[in-house]
């Protein structure tokens, strides 16, 4: 496998590694499946992580707090979750507000990653639950709506749909035609919520990794990452209730102090809602 798409790979590997750490005990984050995935890879990658970024460590744990709450809120409320880019996010497994079986999950990711989740979770006695779904998926070459379909994914109900940690790894035309609500055939009532990184952020750790392990790894968001690029482009794909928060803002709460970032609000999380009218009630499957 290119190295490129490998060391993209082992970002999840990087991020079990801080949740296991002694920091995000103290700072009330859950993962308690997180240790099985640790690997001198991931280790390697938070040390990188750690190296080019202040924000890194806290971000990414404010980031996890922040969408566990999302998840414990939201989650009752919807029939099915789907897990973009999942890679060893086992809080279908392990948080209550989702794994009564009432909530189909579908977990895309690499076939690698899936395979290494799979294998890690069945040598820990956790079996997967006929209700999780891990579809093996590249998203720059297969189609996510054919193998959501597949997997049984019901295209007239609404989803909440979580990509935490993925669209900076992805070409932006791509980005775009993901997020579209055509292109995902998402219900009305379907939330989506993602982060993404602005154009300096992105250069300046394109930057600094290059510097370090001789990599290009990120990708640029397809429109301005603000409050009004991002309000008018999710508008135009033909979202409703559009949320853009900026990451420091909720980090500075969870550590309760002001967490800086080196260019201000360079990392975002973003919440939408397909409206009425618009979404699949088609192509795909009525399947219940
Ligand atoms: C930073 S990790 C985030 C993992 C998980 N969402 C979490 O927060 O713990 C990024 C994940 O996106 C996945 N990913 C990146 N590019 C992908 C692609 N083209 N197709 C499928 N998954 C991809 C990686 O394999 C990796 O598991």
């Amino acid at each position: 496998m290119p190295q490129l798409e490998t060391t993209v790979g082992s970002t999840a590997d990087g991020l079990v590694v801080l949740r296991s750490s002694p920091q995000a005990a103290l700072l009330g984050v859950e993962d308690p499946y997180a240790e099985w995935f640790v690997t001198p890879q991931g280790e390697r990658l938070a040390h990188l992580g750690r190296q080019v970024d202040p924000l890194f460590e806290p971000g990414n744990l404010a980031r996890y707090l922040y969408t566990t709450a999302l998840l414990r809120q939201a989650a009752p409320q919807h029939s099915q979750l789907i897990l973009l880019g999942a890679g060893f996010d086992c809080r279908a497994l392990w948080l209550a507000e989702i794994n009564t079986g009432r909530c189909q999950v579908f977990e895309l990711d690499t076939q690698e990653k899936l395979g290494q989740k799979q294998t890690l979770l069945e040598q820990h006695g956790v079996p997967l639950p006929a209700w999780d779904h891990l579809i093996p998926c590249d998203l720059r070459k297969d189609d996510p709506t054919a193998l959501l379909a597949g997997a049984g994914l019901n295209f007239s109900r609404p989803a909440l749909v979580l990509a935490e940690g993925l669209v900076f790894y992805l070409p932006p035309d791509l980005t775009r035609q993901l997020l579209a609500t055509d292109r995902l055939l998402l219900a009305p009532g379907s939330r989506l919520v993602f982060d993404c990184w602005a154009e300096e952020r992105i250069a300046r750790l394109n930057r600094r990794v290059e510097a370090h392990i001789g990599l290009r790894m990120f990708q640029p968001f397809p429109f301005p990452v603000s409050t009004p690029g991002l309000q008018g482009g999710l508008q135009q794909m033909g979202y409703q209730m559009i949320e853009a928060r900026s990451l420091t803002g909720i980090a500075s709460q969870y550590y309760q102090m002001d967490i800086e970032d080196e260019t201000p609000s360079s990392w975002w999380i973003v919440q939408a809602e397909v409206p009425p009218g618009i979404g699949s009630m088609g192509s795909f499957g009525e399947n219940d």
